[in-house]
């Protein structure tokens, strides 16, 4: 048998929080908090920490709110902040140290809609903003044929398109947490990329162009929290590198043609 504290906040840029232990020490409350204490007996509990959520809200506080929906590290919804790390809720394991207390908040720096769900809408914005899809100057054969590439462009895109836009890198990220507003953050970055290195793609410089500002692109300083944390295994930081790398040599060519 567990104890569960569940605490939550209503609309706030602060947390939300689960715990699950048998010792009450480790709690505080963070404001605007409302808070319930419950006990589950985790032997009748799958072994995740999205199971211990999902026998929360079926047996004892329906009110609870958290996003999933794939259960197996596909959809990206369940990502929260498990034990000070951020990752996916159906992928973390149940501590099962019960000395320790295990802590659960939204993603960080975010505000919340509710209890572990952040609001994501700046998130997916920028994620729109950097067009994320194949982008032709001749649009004639359009529907008509496939755009083929070779099995070597095609393995460039490996480690980028299995992003699940879960944003626990980008709100890992110390940068995108205080300049959330116009730094793009690792996760748009890293899917910039993936555009900008498609052979099919004939909008490189354009999309170049558009991250040139002081701070869409620029606020990164390799820190490289994004890629400790990115339950994928991918790495963001390196995807920047290198979309920097390809800057300096975007302007160099457009100095030397003026
Ligand atoms: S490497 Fe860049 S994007 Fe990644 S955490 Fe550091 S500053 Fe943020
Ligand atoms: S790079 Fe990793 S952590 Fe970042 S959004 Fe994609 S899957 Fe999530
Ligand atoms: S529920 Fe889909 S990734 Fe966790």
């Amino acid at each position: 048998m567990r104890f569960i504290y569940v605490m939550s906040v209503n609309s706030a840029l602060s947390s939300a929080c689960l715990m699950l232990n048998s010792s009450f020490a480790f709690l505080s409350l963070p404001p605007l908090v409302r808070y319930a204490s419950l006990m589950i007996d985790l032997n009748t509990c799958g072994p995740m920490v999205l199971d211990a959520l999902i026998k929360i809200k079926n047996e004892m506080d329906l009110t609870l709110t958290f996003r999933r929906s794939c259960r197996e590290g596909i959809c990206g919804s369940c990502a929260m902040n498990i034990n000070g790390g951020n990752t996916l809720a159906c992928l973390n394991k149940i501590d099962t140290n019960t000395s320790k207390v295990m802590k659960i908040y939204p993603l960080p720096r975010m505000y919340v809609v509710k209890d572990l769900v952040p609001d994501m809408s700046n998130f997916f914005a920028q994620y729109k903003s950097i067009e994320p899809y194949l982008k032709k100057k001749d649009e004639s054969k359009q529907g008509k044929e496939q755009y083929l590439q070779s099995i070597e462009d095609r393995q460039k895109l490996d480690g980028l398109y299995e992003c699940l836009l879960c944003a626990c890198c980008s709100t890992s990220c110390p940068s995108y947490w205080w300049n959330g507003d116009k730094y793009l953050g690792p996760a748009v970055l890293t899917q910039a990329y993936r555009w900008m290195i498609d052979s099919r793609d004939d909008f490189i410089e354009e999309r170049l162009s558009k991250l040139q500002d002081p701070f869409s692109l620029y606020r990164c300083h390799t820190i490289m929290n994004c890629t400790k944390t990115c339950p994928k295994g991918l790495n963001p930081g390196k995807a920047i590198a290198e979309i920097k790398k390809m800057m300096a040599t975007y302007k160099e060519k457009r100095s030397s043609a003026i």
